[in-house]
């Protein structure tokens, strides 16, 4: 199965969104894989965001992501990553979809309330960087085949 890498950012966590936006993954049916809680310093938000190094919005990206709290999850399914992204919306919330997060929670692009991987690769290096191999549980809930089972 597919993980994925969630980060509720310091505005999602401020605004009391971290209940509503588990809420909604657990609702696509996808299983969670690992939580934390946790208040990341600039050294590591630079190896997080290190992709988007020389970007004019980069700065202040990285003092965003550092402002305050915020809640790392994993996410396991098939096709995890997609579903994440689709369930978050586009990074613009004035482009999001309604129904989505950012859609729902969010106005404006700095204040976007949510990071989520945007490929398989990324999610990889993105769960490597902020959870140990042993902080990922692997287990399954009784409901797991009612979402991802195939017919056959
Ligand atoms: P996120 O999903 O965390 O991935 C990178 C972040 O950079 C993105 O959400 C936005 O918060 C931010 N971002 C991306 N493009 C821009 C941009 N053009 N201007 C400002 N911020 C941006």
């Amino acid at each position: 199965m597919e993980k994925t890498f969630v980060c509720i950012k310091p505005d999602g966590v401020q605004r009391g969104f971290i209940g509503e936006i588990i809420k909604r993954f657990e609702n696509r049916g996808l299983l969670l894989g690992a939580a934390k809680f946790l208040q990341v310093d600039h050294a590591f938000a630079e190896k997080h965001y290190a992709e988007h190094v020389g970007k004019p919005f980069y700065n202040g990206l990285v003092n965003y992501i550092t402002s305050g709290p915020v809640f790392a999850m994993v996410w396991v399914g098939e096709d995890a990553v997609k579903l994440v992204r689709q369930t978050v919306g586009a990074t613009k919330p004035a482009e999001a979809a309604p129904g989505t997060i950012r859609h729902d929670f969010a106005a404006k692009m700095d204040r976007n309330l949510i990071h989520a991987s945007d490929s398989p690769e990324t999610a990889e290096r993105e769960i490597a960087l902020w959870f140990a191999p042993d902080e990922i549980v692997a287990w399954h809930n009784s409901n797991f085949l009612w979402s991802f089972g195939k017919n056959s």
